[in-house]
Protein backbone atom coordinates (compact mmCIF):
# COMPACT_ATOMS: atom_id res chain seq x y z
CA UNK A 1 0.00 0.00 0.00
CA UNK A 2 1.29 3.59 -0.82
CA UNK A 3 1.11 6.57 1.56
CA UNK A 4 1.97 10.37 1.38
CA UNK A 5 3.51 12.45 3.51
CA UNK A 6 5.70 16.08 3.71
CA UNK A 7 9.46 15.78 3.67
CA UNK A 8 12.26 18.32 4.55
CA UNK A 9 15.34 17.87 3.12
CA UNK A 10 16.90 21.70 3.34
CA UNK A 11 16.36 24.23 5.87
CA UNK A 12 14.60 27.18 4.66
CA UNK A 13 11.14 28.68 3.61
CA UNK A 14 7.72 27.57 3.53
CA UNK A 15 9.14 25.94 -0.53
CA UNK A 16 11.46 23.71 2.19
CA UNK A 17 8.04 21.18 1.97
CA UNK A 18 7.51 18.93 -0.52
CA UNK A 19 4.91 16.12 -1.18
CA UNK A 20 6.07 12.66 -1.56
CA UNK A 21 4.87 9.50 -2.22
CA UNK A 22 6.16 6.42 -1.46
CA UNK A 23 5.25 2.71 0.39
CA UNK A 24 3.09 2.73 4.08
CA UNK A 25 5.90 2.14 6.96
CA UNK A 26 5.15 -1.53 8.51
CA UNK A 27 5.52 -1.59 11.96
CA UNK A 28 8.44 -2.96 14.16
CA UNK A 29 8.40 -4.91 16.78
CA UNK A 30 6.41 -3.31 19.99
CA UNK A 31 5.42 -0.30 17.25
CA UNK A 32 1.76 0.77 16.43
CA UNK A 33 1.06 1.90 12.80
CA UNK A 34 -1.54 4.94 12.72
CA UNK A 35 -3.46 6.21 9.87
CA UNK A 36 -3.82 10.43 10.75
CA UNK A 37 -6.64 11.88 10.94
CA UNK A 38 -5.73 15.62 12.00
CA UNK A 39 -1.93 16.91 12.61
CA UNK A 40 -1.24 19.78 13.94
CA UNK A 41 0.75 22.84 12.22
CA UNK A 42 2.46 25.38 15.14
CA UNK A 43 5.13 27.45 14.87
CA UNK A 44 7.81 24.71 16.07
CA UNK A 45 7.18 22.99 13.28
CA UNK A 46 7.85 26.32 10.92
CA UNK A 47 10.99 26.35 13.53
CA UNK A 48 12.93 22.97 12.35
CA UNK A 49 11.67 23.88 8.67
CA UNK A 50 14.16 26.82 9.56
CA UNK A 51 16.61 25.14 11.75
CA UNK A 52 16.01 27.06 14.74
CA UNK A 53 14.18 24.77 16.73
CA UNK A 54 16.23 23.19 19.43
CA UNK A 55 14.89 19.88 18.82
CA UNK A 56 15.61 20.20 14.81
CA UNK A 57 15.96 16.76 13.19
CA UNK A 58 18.70 15.61 11.15
CA UNK A 59 17.63 16.42 7.59
CA UNK A 60 15.27 14.88 5.67
CA UNK A 61 12.78 15.05 8.05
CA UNK A 62 8.81 14.69 8.17
CA UNK A 63 7.45 17.85 10.39
CA UNK A 64 4.46 17.70 12.60
CA UNK A 65 4.51 17.69 16.52
CA UNK A 66 0.95 16.29 17.29
CA UNK A 67 -1.23 13.92 16.04
CA UNK A 68 -4.63 12.09 16.20
CA UNK A 69 -5.42 9.15 13.96
CA UNK A 70 -6.97 4.98 14.14
CA UNK A 71 -4.71 1.77 14.99
CA UNK A 72 -4.15 0.29 11.48
CA UNK A 73 -2.12 -2.30 12.15
CA UNK A 74 -0.39 -3.51 15.59
CA UNK A 75 3.64 -4.78 15.03
CA UNK A 76 4.53 -7.97 17.07
CA UNK A 77 5.08 -7.19 20.70
CA UNK A 78 1.77 -5.14 20.82
CA UNK A 79 -1.28 -5.80 23.66
CA UNK A 80 -4.21 -4.38 24.84
CA UNK A 81 -5.17 -1.80 21.66
CA UNK A 82 -7.02 -2.77 18.78
CA UNK A 83 -7.48 -1.68 15.29
CA UNK A 84 -9.92 1.08 14.87
CA UNK A 85 -9.20 2.66 18.15
CA UNK A 86 -8.51 6.57 18.06
CA UNK A 87 -5.32 7.33 19.92
CA UNK A 88 -2.87 10.63 20.40
CA UNK A 89 0.12 11.68 20.13
CA UNK A 90 3.13 14.17 20.18
CA UNK A 91 6.08 12.27 18.11
CA UNK A 92 7.70 16.14 17.78
CA UNK A 93 8.49 15.23 14.25
CA UNK A 94 6.99 12.89 11.70
CA UNK A 95 2.70 13.68 12.08
CA UNK A 96 2.14 15.50 8.59
CA UNK A 97 1.99 11.90 6.69
CA UNK A 98 -1.10 9.68 6.15
CA UNK A 99 0.26 6.18 8.23
CA UNK A 100 2.75 6.67 10.97
CA UNK A 101 4.24 3.58 13.17
CA UNK A 102 4.98 4.55 16.52
CA UNK A 103 5.84 2.82 19.73
CA UNK A 104 3.19 1.32 21.45
CA UNK A 105 3.75 3.54 24.68
CA UNK A 106 3.75 6.73 22.63
CA UNK A 107 -0.28 6.83 22.18
CA UNK A 108 -2.92 8.08 24.74
CA UNK A 109 -6.39 7.03 23.80
CA UNK A 110 -8.91 9.71 22.45
CA UNK A 111 -12.62 9.54 23.81
CA UNK A 112 -14.83 8.19 21.33
CA UNK A 113 -17.11 10.80 19.55
CA UNK A 114 -14.45 13.48 19.80
CA UNK A 115 -13.61 15.72 16.45
CA UNK A 116 -10.12 14.73 15.24
CA UNK A 117 -8.99 18.39 15.04
CA UNK A 118 -10.13 19.26 18.43
CA UNK A 119 -8.90 17.05 19.90
CA UNK A 120 -5.21 17.72 17.91
CA UNK A 121 -5.39 21.18 18.61
CA UNK A 122 -5.26 19.86 22.57
CA UNK A 123 -2.05 18.10 22.28
CA UNK A 124 0.86 20.77 22.24
CA UNK A 125 -1.13 24.00 22.46
CA UNK A 126 -3.32 22.70 26.01
CA UNK A 127 -0.92 20.18 27.28
CA UNK A 128 1.60 23.47 27.32
CA UNK A 129 -0.69 25.33 28.40
CA UNK A 130 -2.17 23.84 31.52
CA UNK A 131 1.01 22.48 32.53
CA UNK A 132 2.79 25.78 32.45
CA UNK A 133 -0.34 27.11 34.74
CA UNK A 134 -0.59 24.63 37.02
CA UNK A 135 3.11 22.82 37.15
CA UNK A 136 5.34 25.69 36.64
CA UNK A 137 3.39 28.90 38.00
CA UNK A 138 1.43 26.68 40.36
CA UNK A 139 -1.64 29.61 39.46
CA UNK A 140 -4.25 30.57 42.20
CA UNK A 141 -7.76 32.18 41.85
CA UNK A 142 -7.58 35.65 41.65
CA UNK A 143 -4.03 35.86 40.24
CA UNK A 144 -3.49 38.55 37.92
CA UNK A 145 -1.29 37.06 34.71
CA UNK A 146 0.02 38.86 31.28
CA UNK A 147 -0.07 36.24 28.27
CA UNK A 148 2.20 37.12 24.90
CA UNK A 149 0.72 36.09 21.75
CA UNK A 150 -2.89 35.39 22.97
CA UNK A 151 -4.99 34.84 20.15
CA UNK A 152 -2.12 32.49 18.70
CA UNK A 153 -2.36 28.79 19.26
CA UNK A 154 -0.91 28.34 23.06
CA UNK A 155 -2.20 31.37 23.90
CA UNK A 156 -5.78 30.75 23.43
CA UNK A 157 -5.44 27.58 25.17
CA UNK A 158 -3.68 29.76 28.48
CA UNK A 159 -6.69 32.26 28.25
CA UNK A 160 -9.02 29.58 28.41
CA UNK A 161 -7.14 27.58 30.98
CA UNK A 162 -7.18 30.38 32.54
CA UNK A 163 -10.24 31.51 32.99
CA UNK A 164 -11.30 27.76 34.36
CA UNK A 165 -8.81 28.88 37.02
CA UNK A 166 -10.60 32.59 37.59
CA UNK A 167 -7.14 34.21 36.71
CA UNK A 168 -7.59 38.03 35.64
CA UNK A 169 -5.70 37.60 32.41
CA UNK A 170 -3.70 40.15 30.51
CA UNK A 171 -3.07 39.33 26.78
CA UNK A 172 -0.54 40.85 23.82
CA UNK A 173 -1.74 40.50 20.53
CA UNK A 174 -2.07 42.38 17.45
CA UNK A 175 -5.18 44.42 16.72
CA UNK A 176 -6.32 41.18 14.69
CA UNK A 177 -6.32 39.44 17.56
CA UNK A 178 -7.64 41.68 20.30
CA UNK A 179 -11.57 40.56 20.02
CA UNK A 180 -10.76 36.56 20.16
CA UNK A 181 -8.57 37.68 23.44
CA UNK A 182 -11.62 39.69 24.54
CA UNK A 183 -14.29 37.07 23.68
CA UNK A 184 -11.31 34.19 25.89
CA UNK A 185 -11.61 36.79 28.99
CA UNK A 186 -8.39 38.18 28.39
CA UNK A 187 -7.86 42.43 28.30
CA UNK A 188 -5.74 42.88 25.14
CA UNK A 189 -2.48 44.69 24.58
CA UNK A 190 -1.91 45.62 21.45
CA UNK A 191 1.75 44.69 20.99
CA UNK A 192 2.60 47.20 18.04
CA UNK A 193 1.08 50.41 19.05
CA UNK A 194 1.72 50.14 22.72
CA UNK A 195 4.46 49.42 25.50
CA UNK A 196 2.89 45.78 27.20
CA UNK A 197 5.41 46.87 30.66
CA UNK A 198 4.08 50.67 30.88
CA UNK A 199 0.19 49.01 30.14
CA UNK A 200 0.47 46.69 32.55
CA UNK A 201 1.90 49.06 35.48
CA UNK A 202 -1.08 51.69 34.17
CA UNK A 203 -3.15 49.26 34.62
CA UNK A 204 -2.62 46.57 37.36
CA UNK A 205 -0.14 49.13 40.08
CA UNK A 206 2.22 47.04 41.08
CA UNK A 207 2.60 44.44 38.04
CA UNK A 208 1.70 40.87 37.40
CA UNK A 209 2.27 37.33 39.33
CA UNK A 210 3.15 35.42 36.10
CA UNK A 211 4.03 36.17 32.36
CA UNK A 212 3.59 33.38 30.00
CA UNK A 213 6.99 34.53 27.49
CA UNK A 214 6.64 32.66 23.87
CA UNK A 215 8.74 35.59 22.45
CA UNK A 216 11.82 35.12 24.01
CA UNK A 217 15.53 36.75 23.79
CA UNK A 218 15.50 40.13 24.96
CA UNK A 219 11.83 40.10 25.50
CA UNK A 220 12.26 37.92 28.58
CA UNK A 221 14.07 40.68 30.38
CA UNK A 222 10.85 43.21 29.39
CA UNK A 223 8.76 40.67 30.65
CA UNK A 224 10.38 40.31 33.87
CA UNK A 225 10.22 44.10 34.44
CA UNK A 226 6.13 43.60 33.98
CA UNK A 227 5.77 41.36 37.07
CA UNK A 228 5.26 42.37 40.57
CA UNK A 229 7.91 41.15 42.99
CA UNK A 230 7.97 37.88 43.86
CA UNK A 231 6.51 37.05 40.29
CA UNK A 232 7.87 34.48 37.81
CA UNK A 233 8.42 34.68 33.92
CA UNK A 234 7.79 31.20 32.41
CA UNK A 235 9.64 31.22 29.05
CA UNK A 236 8.71 28.93 26.56
CA UNK A 237 9.03 30.04 23.02
CA UNK A 238 11.22 32.03 19.83
CA UNK A 239 8.72 33.49 18.50
CA UNK A 240 11.00 37.23 18.34
CA UNK A 241 13.33 34.80 16.43
CA UNK A 242 11.27 34.47 13.57
CA UNK A 243 9.64 37.85 11.02
CA UNK A 244 7.08 36.61 8.48
CA UNK A 245 7.47 33.17 9.67
CA UNK A 246 11.58 33.46 8.58
CA UNK A 247 14.58 33.56 10.34
CA UNK A 248 15.27 37.46 11.19
CA UNK A 249 18.68 36.98 9.51
CA UNK A 250 16.33 35.60 6.39
CA UNK A 251 19.04 32.77 5.96
CA UNK A 252 18.75 29.92 7.45
CA UNK A 253 22.15 28.48 7.94
CA UNK A 254 21.35 25.20 9.82
CA UNK A 255 20.85 23.77 13.24
CA UNK A 256 21.19 26.02 16.06
CA UNK A 257 20.34 23.52 18.53
CA UNK A 258 21.96 24.97 21.23
CA UNK A 259 22.02 29.24 20.83
CA UNK A 260 18.50 29.11 22.16
CA UNK A 261 19.29 27.41 25.00
CA UNK A 262 21.84 29.34 26.40
CA UNK A 263 20.44 32.73 26.51
CA UNK A 264 17.21 31.03 28.38
CA UNK A 265 19.67 30.13 30.33
CA UNK A 266 21.63 33.35 31.00
CA UNK A 267 18.01 34.87 32.09
CA UNK A 268 16.99 32.07 34.46
CA UNK A 269 20.53 32.95 36.28
CA UNK A 270 19.66 36.86 36.11
CA UNK A 271 16.62 35.76 37.82
CA UNK A 272 18.32 34.40 40.96
CA UNK A 273 21.24 36.87 41.07
CA UNK A 274 19.15 40.27 40.44
CA UNK A 275 17.24 41.94 43.40
CA UNK A 276 13.69 41.57 42.89
CA UNK A 277 12.58 38.18 44.02
CA UNK A 278 11.56 38.18 40.12
CA UNK A 279 12.25 34.53 38.93
CA UNK A 280 12.33 33.20 35.20
CA UNK A 281 11.91 29.75 34.65
CA UNK A 282 11.70 27.86 31.26
CA UNK A 283 9.28 25.22 30.59
CA UNK A 284 9.64 22.47 27.56
CA UNK A 285 6.74 20.18 26.80
CA UNK A 286 9.66 17.72 25.55
CA UNK A 287 11.80 17.73 28.38
CA UNK A 288 8.50 17.08 30.66
CA UNK A 289 7.28 14.26 28.46
CA UNK A 290 11.07 12.41 28.01
CA UNK A 291 11.07 13.15 32.51
CA UNK A 292 8.10 12.19 33.21
CA UNK A 293 5.97 10.80 30.45
CA UNK A 294 3.39 9.69 33.25
CA UNK A 295 2.63 13.45 33.68
CA UNK A 296 1.63 14.10 29.59
CA UNK A 297 -0.54 11.43 30.03
CA UNK A 298 -2.65 12.59 32.72
CA UNK A 299 -2.49 15.60 31.91
CA UNK A 300 -3.60 15.13 28.25
CA UNK A 301 -6.01 12.81 29.76
CA UNK A 302 -7.52 15.47 31.67
CA UNK A 303 -7.88 17.83 28.79
CA UNK A 304 -9.76 15.19 26.57
CA UNK A 305 -12.03 15.22 29.47
CA UNK A 306 -12.65 18.97 29.71
CA UNK A 307 -12.89 18.75 25.76
CA UNK A 308 -15.55 16.01 26.08
CA UNK A 309 -17.38 18.10 29.00
CA UNK A 310 -17.36 21.43 26.19
CA UNK A 311 -15.65 22.88 28.92
CA UNK A 312 -12.79 24.04 26.89
CA UNK A 313 -13.24 24.58 22.52
CA UNK A 314 -10.03 24.87 20.32
CA UNK A 315 -9.80 27.75 17.93
CA UNK A 316 -10.01 26.21 14.67
CA UNK A 317 -8.17 28.87 12.25
CA UNK A 318 -8.50 26.58 9.25
CA UNK A 319 -8.92 22.68 8.50
CA UNK A 320 -6.44 22.00 5.51
CA UNK A 321 -5.97 18.30 3.32
CA UNK A 322 -1.90 17.20 4.01
CA UNK A 323 -1.29 18.69 0.60
CA UNK A 324 -1.66 22.08 1.57
CA UNK A 325 1.23 21.99 3.84
CA UNK A 326 2.98 24.17 2.70
CA UNK A 327 -0.13 26.94 2.19
CA UNK A 328 -0.46 26.46 5.97
CA UNK A 329 3.23 27.18 6.84
CA UNK A 330 2.78 30.32 4.46
CA UNK A 331 -0.30 31.70 6.67
CA UNK A 332 1.38 31.17 9.54
CA UNK A 333 4.27 33.40 8.35
CA UNK A 334 1.93 36.05 7.20
CA UNK A 335 0.42 36.51 11.10
CA UNK A 336 -3.12 37.67 12.08
CA UNK A 337 -3.88 33.01 12.32
CA UNK A 338 -6.04 33.29 15.36
CA UNK A 339 -5.98 29.37 16.94
CA UNK A 340 -4.82 26.41 15.34
CA UNK A 341 -4.20 25.58 11.65
CA UNK A 342 -4.72 21.60 11.11
CA UNK A 343 -3.83 19.23 8.47
CA UNK A 344 -7.54 17.09 7.90
CA UNK A 345 -7.65 13.03 6.28
CA UNK A 346 -9.87 13.23 2.98
CA UNK A 347 -11.13 9.93 4.84
CA UNK A 348 -13.65 10.15 7.28
CA UNK A 349 -13.10 8.46 11.03
CA UNK A 350 -13.16 5.11 11.55
CA UNK A 351 -13.84 5.12 15.55
N1 LIG B 1 8.19 25.20 25.25
C1 LIG B 1 7.21 24.45 24.76
O1 LIG B 1 7.01 23.35 25.23
C2 LIG B 1 6.37 24.98 23.64
C3 LIG B 1 5.22 24.28 23.23
C4 LIG B 1 4.43 24.83 22.21
C5 LIG B 1 4.80 26.03 21.61
N2 LIG B 1 5.94 26.65 22.03
C6 LIG B 1 6.34 27.96 21.47
O2 LIG B 1 5.28 28.86 21.72
C7 LIG B 1 5.30 29.90 20.76
C8 LIG B 1 3.89 30.14 20.25
O3 LIG B 1 3.47 29.00 19.52
P1 LIG B 1 2.01 28.96 18.87
O4 LIG B 1 1.88 27.65 18.18
O5 LIG B 1 1.00 29.39 19.87
O6 LIG B 1 2.17 30.10 17.76
P2 LIG B 1 1.06 30.91 16.96
O7 LIG B 1 -0.25 30.18 17.00
O8 LIG B 1 1.63 31.26 15.65
O9 LIG B 1 0.89 32.22 17.82
C9 LIG B 1 1.90 33.16 17.95
C10 LIG B 1 1.24 34.48 18.30
O10 LIG B 1 2.23 35.39 18.72
C11 LIG B 1 1.85 36.67 18.27
N3 LIG B 1 3.05 37.50 18.28
C12 LIG B 1 4.06 37.56 17.38
N4 LIG B 1 5.00 38.44 17.81
C13 LIG B 1 4.57 38.93 19.00
C14 LIG B 1 5.08 39.86 19.93
N5 LIG B 1 6.26 40.49 19.74
N6 LIG B 1 4.38 40.12 21.06
C15 LIG B 1 3.20 39.50 21.30
N7 LIG B 1 2.65 38.59 20.44
C16 LIG B 1 3.32 38.31 19.31
C17 LIG B 1 1.22 36.43 16.92
O11 LIG B 1 0.29 37.46 16.63
P3 LIG B 1 0.15 38.10 15.14
O12 LIG B 1 0.26 36.92 14.18
O13 LIG B 1 -1.19 38.72 15.13
O14 LIG B 1 1.29 39.05 15.02
C18 LIG B 1 0.50 35.10 17.14
O15 LIG B 1 -0.86 35.29 17.55
C19 LIG B 1 6.31 29.50 19.70
O16 LIG B 1 7.50 30.21 19.93
C20 LIG B 1 6.51 28.01 19.97
O17 LIG B 1 7.78 27.56 19.57
C21 LIG B 1 6.72 26.15 23.02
Amino acid sequence: MRHTRIVVDRYGGPDALRLVEEECPEPKDGEVRVRVLAAGVSLPDVMMREGIHPETPLLPFTPGWDLVGVVDRLGDAVSGIEPGQMVAALPIHGAYAEFVCLAQRELVPVPCGLDPAEAVSVILNYVTAYQMLHRSAKVRRGQRVLIHGAAGGVGSALLQLGRLAELEMYGTCSSRGASAVSDLGGIPIDYQHQDFVEEIHRRTGDGVDVVFDSIGGTHIWRSRKALRPGGKVVAYGLTGSLHQGRVTSGRPTGRHRFRAISIFGLYIAGGWVLPGRKRVVLYSIQWLKRLRPALFRQDLSALFDLLRQHKIGPLIAQRLPLSEARHAHELLGEGGVTGKLVLVSSEPALA
